[in-house]
């Protein structure tokens, strides 16, 4: 069938098989490689993105249901610049190693930013308890969405009573 959609701000209009899975409908279909499909059965996260302003498994949505959707994939979200704080938190503290979970990631920790500005460490957890990272033992990337949410808090004139987590980042 043929479908037509938006994927990072573009329009697309592409025929997909009817069990074409939207991550491999951006891999391969349309070359955007930096979604990954891990398990394929929506436990790892590895393929997170972002329909219609929510963050979805790419291994668990099929192509063909998206007619007229807005899709965002970690190079859109890039392009952007949303979150060039954070993936400069992650550089900064070494939250991505072999980096095959940190795009699904990023795009989870990003709906963090836009959605739960208050999240703690153990939020910030709860919401990146759904991608799996074999390398870093966690730590590293909580402290870099935690870092990234105080210093936005500090930056936002409603938000700078709410206090410094930049400390606890640290911990
Ligand atoms: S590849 Fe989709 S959740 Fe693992
Ligand atoms: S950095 Fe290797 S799986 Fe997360």
């Amino acid at each position: 069938m043929m479908i037509t959609l938006t994927v990072n701000g573009e329009r697309v209009t592409r025929h997909v098989e009817p069990r074409r899975h939207l991550i491999d409908f951006l891999r391969l279909d349309l070359g955007l490689t930096g979604s990954h499909a891990g398990c394929e059965h929506g436990v790892c996260g590895a393929c997170t993105v972002r329909v219609d302003g929510e963050i979805v498994r790419g291994c668990l949505v099929l192509a063909a249901s998206l007619d007229g959707a807005e899709v965002t994939t970690i190079e859109g979200l890039t392009d952007s610049g949303e979150v060039a704080d954070l993936q400069e938190a992650f550089v900064a503290r070494n939250a991505a190693q072999c980096g095959f979970c940190t795009p699904g990631m990023v795009m989870a920790a990003a709906d963090i930013l836009r959605h739960h500005a208050d999240a703690d460490r153990a939020a910030i957890r709860e919401h990146l308890s759904g991608n799996y990272c074999r390398c870093t033992g966690y730590q590293a990337i909580v402290d870099a969405v935690a870092a990234t949410l105080s210093e936005r808090a500090i930056h936002t004139p409603a938000d700078a009573g709410r206090g410094d987590r930049t400390q606890e980042a640290g911990r």
